[in-house]
């Protein structure tokens, strides 16, 4: 089974190329990955150390050189990495330019060097060849594309791009703000590859990129994977709802080090990872008052990513009350297994035809495409329904 990273010299790339080697070596177990413990171990996954890696960058560096920045930050540890040096260094082969039209000054201040061509159509060419060098190339099976490229602006007017035709039609007219991850998702689709969005970016969640999906039958999921505060408010705020406790004000301050962190500086890369965060309370909590998420880039803070979060809520006799926690988490080390775990559960639904959205992997997503519910036990309920039905 091949992987394809947008995004691969990325610190949730890197760790999870590194993890996956770690553990097919027998060097790392498998804590933090949900395929690894039941209900999932009931399905007949593709093995971990079974999936080959290649992907897109815009930088000129490496998955070894982004290994060891992250190493001295503690998460993978220095032995791990050069236990699987060798394979980090095959893996860089086969990484290619990508392209970063429409990804704000951020990106393009990152970027080293980026596959551009005067027709959009070319660009998605060029992508196209690229997927399908590495398939050929490699013999493979079966591509999963996903997308672990920083954080895009937010596409203005997506209903322009609501069906197939338009979406073309915008391809071959060379309209200048179709964005690159939407161009990553498009030909990752026509080559028949199914395509996850760990981003807030556009991606495959236009309408015309969802028919596409729907009709070559291809899985099509996203958007924001759900690692941290939001994963943790998912799990609190139901909690709240179903004692009748009306939750007043839910306020949340993240700080983190890493590039994300820079590149969410920007504030219209910030715009989508906001919208994505506020909207799970927004789904579970809908009478609350006041309901704010903020980020900030902390630099010393590298890859970890602190969150305060801060919740008034009222009880009976209009007693009012508080929570406040701290989470303090390895950003990579929660977002990595996950990657792992998607690019699985994913290939397992194209080997069984399985197009479209898929409702059983809501839990992964902050914004979980096609699908209304954001609590977090009712979303696995939804992954428990499918092993049933599968195993
Ligand atoms: P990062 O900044 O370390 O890595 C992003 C990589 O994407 C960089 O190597 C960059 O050069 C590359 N890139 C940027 N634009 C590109 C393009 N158009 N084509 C190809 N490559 C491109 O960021 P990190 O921490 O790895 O996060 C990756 C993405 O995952 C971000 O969008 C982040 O918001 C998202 N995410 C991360 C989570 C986590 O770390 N816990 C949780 C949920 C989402």
């Amino acid at each position: 089974i091949g992987v394809w990273l947008v995004g691969a010299y990325g610190n949730v790339a890197t760790t999870a190329v590194v993890g996956a080697r770690a553990v097919a070596r027998g060097l790392a177990d498998t804590t933090g990955m949900v395929t690894a413990r039941r209900p999932c171990t009931r399905l007949d996954l593709p093995a971990v150390g079974d999936l080959a890696f290649a992907g897109h960058d815009v930088r000129d560096t490496s998955l070894l050189e982004t290994a060891h920045e992250l190493s001295a930050g503690g998460v993978p540890s220095a032995d791990v990495v050069d236990a699987v040096a060798d394979d980090l260094e095959r893996i860089d082969d086969g990484v290619r330019v990508g392209t970063a039209v429409n990804c704000g000054r951020a990106v393009a201040d990152l970027a080293d060097e980026t596959l551009s061509a005067p027709e959009i159509g070319d660009v998605v060419a060029g992508i196209r060849d690229d997927y399908r060098s590495f398939v050929d190339g490699r013999d493979l099976d079966r591509l999963v594309v996903v997308n672990v490229a920083s954080t895009e602006p937010g596409v203005e007017r997506p209903e322009r791009y609501d069906t197939l035709d338009a979406f073309e039609r915008a391809v071959e007219t060379n309209d200048r703000d179709l964005p690159a991850s939407s161009l990553y998702a498009y030909a990752a689709l026509r080559e028949g590859h199914p395509y996850v969005n760990f981003t807030p970016s556009t991606g495959a969640a236009l309408g015309g990129l969802c028919e596409l999906a729907e009709r070559k039958d291809l899985p099509n999921v996203g958007r924001d994977a759900k690692t941290g505060e939001t994963l943790l408010k998912s799990a609190l705020a139901p909690m709240f709802a179903r004692r009748n406790l009306r939750v007043r004000s839910w306020e949340g301050h993240n700080i983190l080090g890493n590039d994300d962190g820079l590149v969410l500086e920007e504030e219209e890369n910030k715009a989508g990872k906001l919208a994505s965060k506020g909207g799970v309370l927004e789904g579970i909590l809908p009478d609350i008052e006041h309901n704010r998420v903020r980020i900030d880039y902390a630099p010393p803070l590298g890859d970890w990513k602190t969150a305060w979060d801060d919740v008034r809520f009222d009880g009976f006799l209009d007693t009012r009350m508080k929570l406040q926690f701290t989470w303090e988490g390895s950003d990579s080390a929660l977002a990595a297994p996950l990657v792992l775990d998607l690019v699985r559960l994913v290939s397992h639904a194209d080997e069984y035809g399985e197009g479209g959205f898929q409702p059983q992997l809501a839990s992964f997503f902050k914004a979980p495409l096609g699908v209304d519910e954001h609590d977090f036990s009712r979303q696995f309920d939804l992954l428990e329904r499918y092993v049933d039905h599968h195993a």
